[in-house]
């Protein structure tokens, strides 16, 4: 069966749309659909960051497709797994939750490399390029981890 994987930061500009992209680009769109989203609208219907743009880019992975939009209560219906970049998102997105289950979809991505840790993908919307290829790298060993269980 597909299963709905939705990636959540605070922009959908920098963080989020790597993460969509790296998973999309491990899977087929038989198994998965992929999508992200961002806690806050500040960044509704812009393209990705131009320095997450770039190292995608290096990377051999175009995501110019894709458009900010606002995560929204009603994504709890659609997705199965909805993976948040740090510990700000998990807590935005959980207070949306309506259950228990839906609770249950949300997880830190970067507990799948370091289970249990709680640690935050960081924010590298201040920072320079080297930031990016950082987030890029961390993200990429995720979504390979994500990536070998949905295909199990
Ligand atoms: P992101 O980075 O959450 O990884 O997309 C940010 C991008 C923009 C802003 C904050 C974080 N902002 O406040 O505009």
């Amino acid at each position: 069966m597909k299963t709905n994987v939705l990636m959540v930061c605070l922009g959908n500009i920098c963080r989020s749309p790597l993460a969509e992209g790296i998973l999309k680009s491990k899977l087929s769109s038989d198994t998965v659909y992929v999508d992200s989203a961002g806690t806050g609208d500040y960044h509704v219907n812009d393209l990705p960051d131009s320095r997450s743009i770039a190292v995608a880019k290096k990377h051999g992975l175009d995501i110019t497709d894709q458009r900010g939009r606002q995560f929204k209560a009603e994504d709890f219906k659609k997705f199965d797994l909805i993976y948040v970049m740090d510990n700000f998102n998990y807590n935005d997105v959980i207070s949306l939750a309506a259950s228990i289950e839906d609770q249950e979809k949300v997880k830190l991505i970067l507990n799948e490399v370091f289970p249990g840790e709680n640690v935050d993908v960081p924010d590298p919307y201040q920072g320079g390029q080297q930031g990016f290829e950082n987030v890029y790298n961390m993200l990429d060993e995720a979504c390979t981890i994500i990536a070998k269980k949905l295909n199990a």
